[in-house]
Parts: C-alpha cells; sequence; structure tokens
C-alpha cells in the first residue's frame, strides 16, 4: 500500500476512516435485461462488494462497438435496460456509480496512451483474440484489452471482480500499470482479479447461458415463460421417462437447483437417482423455486421501469462521480509523462 489514499466519489461523504476502503471496478457490455447467468455470475457478487469499496459499476458501450451489432438503435435501449436490471438486483445508486463508458472520455485517453506500452505481438497472443479473430479482426478489437486495462486503472482500482475468463485481461491490466509506473512515476495501483465463488449457470442447451445462443433465463421473463424455457431444459439423456435413474451431477437442471432449492441434496438429487423423481416434476418445482426468487428483482424492475427520468438520471450522477476519480487520475498521468505544459506540478 501507498501512503497516497484516493478521493471518495464525489457525492458520497466518506468519513476518514472510510477513505482507507479500496476501489473495486467492474464493466458488462450492454446486452439489455440480464438472465441468471449475469445474476449469479456477477451481480450478486456486485452488490456485495458495494458495501465494503468504492464501486464503480461501468456499462462498457465502446467494447460494444468491436462486436457485431452496430445498430446505433438498439445501444441506447440496451443500456437502459441493463442500468434497470442492475438496480433492481440490488446495486444501489447511492453506494456505488453506475454509469457509461464513453459518458467518461477519460478512459479513451488512457486507452491510447497505454496502446503505446503494449506490442501487437503480445494482443495477438491473448486467446480471446485468437477465439474471435476470424469475426471480429479490427484494429479496435485487437486493442480489447488495453481499454479494459484503461477502465480499470483509469479509477486506480485495486481489485477487479470478474469470471476466471477474463484473467488474463486482468493481467493485461496489471501488466499495463506496472508498465507505465516504471517507465514514467508511480501512479496507478496494480489491479488484481478478484474472482469468485461463481456457480456455474447452463442453459436450455447445457452450454454457458448466453443470450447469444437463446438459451438463457432472462430476469424479465413471466412466471410462465421462465416455467416454459425451463421444461425445454436439456436433461440426462439416459433418463426417458419417470422410473429411470437419473444422473444429477450431470445435468444442468440439477446445477440450478443447487442455486434455487435449498434441499436439493436430500430432496432433488436421490429421488433422481432412484428413478422416483421425473424430471417433470423436478422442473415444475426449479420453476417454483427460481420464480420465488427472483419475484424481488422483477418487483422493483416494474417498479423502474416507469420512471425512466430517474434511470437517466442515475447514469448521469454516476458518470459524474466517475469523471471526477478519472480526471483527477488522469492529471497525474499527463503530470508523470510531463504532458501537463501549462501545469504547476512540473
Ligand atoms: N471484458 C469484460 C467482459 O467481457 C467486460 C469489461 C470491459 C470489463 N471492461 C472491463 C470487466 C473492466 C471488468 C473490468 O466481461
Amino acid at each position: 500500500m501507498t501512503g497516497k489514499t484516493d478521493k471518495a466519489p464525489a457525492g458520497q461523504q466518506a468519513p476518514v476512516s472510510a477513505l482507507k476502503k479500496q476501489t473495486i471496478l467492474s464493466g458488462m457490455q450492454p446486452t439489455g435485461s440480464l438472465h441468471i447467468g449475469n445474476l449469479e455470475g456477477a451481480l450478486r457478487n456486485w452488490v456485495r462488494l458495494q458495501d465494503e469499496y468504492w464501486f464503480f459499476a461501468c456499462i462498457v458501450d465502446l467494447h460494444a462497438l468491436t462486436a457485431d451489432w452496430k445498430d446505433p438503435k438498439v445501444l441506447k435501449n440496451r443500456i437502459f435496460e441493463m442500468t434497470v436490471d442492475f438496480m433492481a438486483a440490488g446495486l444501489d445508486p447511492e453506494k456505488c456509480a453506475i454509469f457509461i463508458q464513453s459518458e467518461v472520455r477519460e478512459h479513451a485517453e488512457l486507452h491510447l496512451v497505454f496502446s503505446m506500452l503494449v506490442t501487437v505481438p503480445t494482443l495477438l497472443r491473448l486467446p480471446t483474440y485468437q477465439e474471435k479473430k476470424d469475426e471480429l479482426d479490427s484494429y479496435g478489437f485487437l486493442g480489447y484489452p488495453v481499454l479494459q486495462a484503461a477502465d480499470i486503472c483509469v479509477y486506480n482500482a485495486h481489485r477487479v471482480p470478474v469470471g476466471k475468463d477474463q484473467e488474463k485481461h486482468i493481467w493485461m491490466a496489471n501488466d499495463l500499470a506496472k508498465r507505465f509506473n516504471t517507465t514514467y512515476r508511480k501512479v496507478f495501483n496494480e489491479p488484481e482479479a478478484l474472482l469468485c465463488d461463481i456457480p456455474l449457470i447452463p442453459g436450455a442447451d447445457n452450454r454457458k447461458m448466453s443470450k447469444s445462443y437463446d438459451n438463457h433465463l432472462p430476469l424479465d421473463f413471466t412466471e410462465q415463460q421462465t416455467e416454459k424455457r425451463i421444461k425445454s431444459f436439456f436433461t440426462d439423456p439416459t433418463k426417458i421417462r419417470k422410473g429411470d435413474p437419473g444422473h444429477p451431477e450431470k445435468c444442468p437442471v440439477y446445477l440450478l437447483h443447487r442455486v434455487y432449492t435449498a434441499e436439493h441434496e436430500t430432496e432433488i438429487a436421490p429421488p433422481c437417482r432412484t428413478g422416483e423423481l421425473g424430471c417433470v416434476d423436478c422442473k415444475l418445482r426449479l420453476s417454483r423455486n427460481l420464480n420465488e426468487a427472483l419475484q424481488p428483482i422483477r418487483d422493483r424492475r416494474a417498479e423502474l421501469l416507469k420512471k425512466p427520468d430517474y434511470v437517466w438520471d442515475v447514469l448521469a450522477t454516476g458518470a459524474e462521480r466517475a469523471r471526477e476519480r478519472a480526471g483527477a487520475v488522469m492529471e497525474r498521468v499527463r503530470a508523470a509523462m510531463k504532458m501537463d505544459y501549462r501545469g504547476k506540478k512540473a
């Protein structure tokens, strides 16, 4: 730890003791309304973390431009839907800054500075680039992890809650922070991934749950839609009818019971194994429990949808708080690079 403490985001009254609070940033692409994979894989952690840290929740619209949906009409609506779901799931704009990446220009500025500190071969080697390079081969897509590093470092974040698939990107941010600090002078904390215990959330086809696979359970589904989607879930192919013994450990429906049914170990797994519990009943029970767990989120969602101006205000205030912190960090960056030509701190 350095002696320097970071300023609290504007708008939050930081008691002196809280100045030691560390900063966390995480980002999500604006894919629109969220599903239970996003909820269990990220949001629940974010909600927990907002009490202990300065939390910046960034909706990364610039990153979204790297993907295939460049239709400008959809972006705004996706951002709105996602913000509603963030708050419905419990992110509290009094405790954390929820904001849109492109509304804080400092991300783009630091991205450019960082792009000078990384070689092209390093970026070419990253598995996330290799996986998609045939579809997405823009200069911007190659620089995706550099922009992500800027997202993190522009708030001088210490920790970044992400899934395992993002570990290399956080390593990249850590490396860029170090490179900057040794090339110029120490400005950045060296951010680390905060890997949380995340339950595996499979989709209807037993692949990872994802909106793009259309195998997901969205938070904004009705109870009936949820039940219908759960009925369509892949199950153990060797268990064709009630009475056939099942293999819960291989069944995506059981993986979801592990999250939503407290008594799964006694009331689901054993009767599935013996064949006593058929898939139809098992799925109905899951639908009931999932619908019950989502009810408070759906209620808040419905309330927020009635107040779109409030939702946009939350994003505006979030961006203000974010700009305050990012602006201060970028001043230190310019000073370290001696690019504050008219500045006093030479
Ligand atoms: N790359 C992340 C993802 O696909 C999204 C992201 C962008 C992000 N910037 C970030 C995550 C900064 C954490 C921190 O999930």
